[in-house]
């Protein structure tokens, strides 16, 4: 009978596996949700009222000292996962060797999915699409850059067009690690630093932040992946979510830039780094706490 029952609970201990991911408890958070617009300087987006609302609700705090790596938009992408530009310094499409932050996050068996608006699926290597627009533009996919992503199947299904996420809250099978990239629309590239805050982030993020399969335990960081082309490179960021404690300014001063970003994902699961410029990066952690 002992026995018997044992049997029934680990057919049901299996199948759970099988549908929905373990989470893997971090230090601060146990989900990093980042969303990344497009091309403004830092005091364009400060006076936007949308990121004033958000980095002064309670659980928001303001990175007022955030820096991007370099010029055009594409190596600062590439930093993002990968601890350094690969020396690359245009936005041509480029396939890129050796290890990334995707190796990190699976040796620890955390979960990610990049959501790439209007990607069109099924390992598209292609530089925009869909056919005829410019909607997706590699140049902002980091992850398709990758060798070990792009040539492995699974991973490359984990490149997903943005619907896939509400699809995913629905199941309550967001991963831990999210990525986003908003349409040239929505980002702000084709368009302006307002359309990208008031009208698309907004209408976006205000619904999934009612969702408790997006928000529990989830940290929301949100920038800038360059500055309007200067070579001081300060960009908007913000944190937000239920791992925020912050001070009474809701302004956190110290200096951080995209290795930041990369680092606080590897000092939260504990992952090791990259060996690049991720390990002498400062987390921007120091006002994280896990709720
Ligand atoms: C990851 O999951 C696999 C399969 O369930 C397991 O064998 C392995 O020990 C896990 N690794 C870590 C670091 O938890
Ligand atoms: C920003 O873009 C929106 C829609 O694309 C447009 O209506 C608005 O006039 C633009 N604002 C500025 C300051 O260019
Ligand atoms: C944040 O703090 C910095 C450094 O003290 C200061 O220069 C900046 O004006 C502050 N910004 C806000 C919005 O409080």
């Amino acid at each position: 009978m002992k026995y018997f029952t044992s049997a029934i609970l680990l057919l049901i201990t299996a199948s759970i596996a099988v549908t929905v991911d373990a989470i893997v408890t971090g230090t601060y958070f146990d989900r990093i949700v980042f969303v990344i617009f497009e091309n403004t300087a830092y005091g364009t987006a400060a006076a936007l009222p949308y990121m004033q609302d958000l980095t002064t609700r309670s659980n928001g705090l303001l990175l007022s000292n955030y820096f991007a790596i370099g010029h055009p938009s594409q190596p600062n992408y590439i930093a993002t996962i990968y601890g350094s530009t690969a020396g690359i310094t245009d936005d041509n499409s480029h396939n890129v060797a050796g290890n990334n932050l995707v190796d990190l996050l699976e040796a620890k068996n955390v979960s990610w999915k990049a959501y790439m608006e209007n990607y069109p699926g099924n390992c598209f290597t292609g530089t925009f699409a869909p056919s005829g627009t410019d909607l997706y533009a590699r140049k902002h996919d980091p992850f398709i850059s990758m060798n070990d992503i792009r040539q492995n199947s699974a991973r490359c299904a984990k490149i997903v067009p943005l619907t896939q996420l509400d699809t995913d809250i629905t199941n309550n099978a967001v991963p831990q690690y999210v990525y986003v990239v908003p349409n040239q629309n929505d980002d702000g590239h084709d368009t302006n630093a307002t359309y990208a805050i008031q009208t698309w982030f907004k209408n976006w993020l205000e619904p999934k932040l009612l969702q408790p399969a997006f928000t529990t335990n989830t940290l929301i960081f949100y920038t800038w992946d360059e500055d309007d082309n200067t070579g001081n490179n300060h960009v908007f960021a913000g944190l937000l979510g239920t791992p925020v404690v912050p001070p009474s300014n809701h302004n956190d001063s110290t200096a951080y830039n995209h290795y930041s970003f990369l680092k606080t994902v590897e000092q939260n699961w504990n992952t090791g780094n990259l060996n690049r410029n991720d390990v002498g990066a400062t987390a921007f952690t120091q006002y994280l706490h896990h709720p």
